[in-house]
């Protein structure tokens, strides 16, 4: 098996119910892929309905309890989601998430039936010192549980530093990450050759398919670019 390639489009704090026109046509894209929609929580059960793969944003490790604000795994899988995006680094800066705690919340997703799609990505400090590689080793090291595998997990590679600022890696960068979470991956589980792999951040139409073409490139994980099916359209298309 191959990993399966995916689009997945990441709305975090936009979008109301006048957006699911652009969900209309974001499904009429004839495409050779997974396509993933992660709105706002408040429209993740409209989007659902409309028969497109849809998924949250976060989710608590706890099934149920006292956590005001927050959302079980098992209620975004109520609402129709078949997905959820782990440890995102406006998360992780935002609430301070920690790898142990976006592991833990993998393994509730898992447990719900939701795909984990876990996020790594290093910081523009980070990378300037020369640390990126030692930076997504240990954060999968500690983001992705021991019960992953291909069927219930994706694994997002964002430069921090990439995200929302239309600079993107080189191609050789990106490749370089990539193979390091292939080798990773396929060292720890038995099929972690086969766990899709996207990249994420400032991809658009103009650069989508240069970075599809980069090995271990699988799909990728779009902010901006995917509110409008005139944007994300063209990348479905390029993947
Ligand atoms: O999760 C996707 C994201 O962080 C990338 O955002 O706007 O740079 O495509 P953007």
């Amino acid at each position: 098996m191959a990993p399966r390639k995916l689009a997945a489009g990441n709305w975090k704090m936009n979008g109301t119910l006048a957006s699911l026109a652009e969900i209309d046509q974001i499904r009429a894209t004839p495409a050779e892929c997974d396509v993933l929609i992660c709105p706002p929580a408040t429209l993740i059960q409209a989007v659902a309905a409309t028969g497109i793969a849809t998924g949250g944003q976060d989710c608590h490790a706890n099934a149920s309890g006292a956590h005001t604000g927050d959302i079980a795994a098992a209620q975004l899988r109520d609402v129709g989601a078949s997905h959820v995006i782990l440890g995102h680094s406006e998360r992780r800066t935002d609430h301070a998430e920690t790898d142990p705690q976006v592991a833990a919340k993998a393994i509730a997703a898992h447990q719900a039936g939701l795909v984990a799609a876990i996020c790594v990505g290093e910081t523009e400090t980070q990378r300037d010192s020369g640390a990126t590689l030692d930076v997504i080793s240990a954060q999968l090291a500690a983001s992705v549980p021991d019960c992953t595998t291909a069927a219930n997990t994706v694994i997002a590679y964002e430069p921090v530093w990439a995200i929302g600022t239309g600079r993107t890696p080189t191609d050789a960068q990106i490749a370089e990450v990539h193979a390091l979470m292939r080798d990773r991956l396929s060292a720890r589980f038995a099929d972690g050759a086969d766990i899709t792999l996207l990249y994420g951040g400032s991809v658009k139409p103009g650069n989508a398919a240069e970075i599809f073409a980069i090995p271990h490139v699988n799909g990728a994980l779009v902010g901006g670019a995917s509110l409008k099916a005139a944007d994300f359209g063209p990348i479905i298309t390029a993947l």
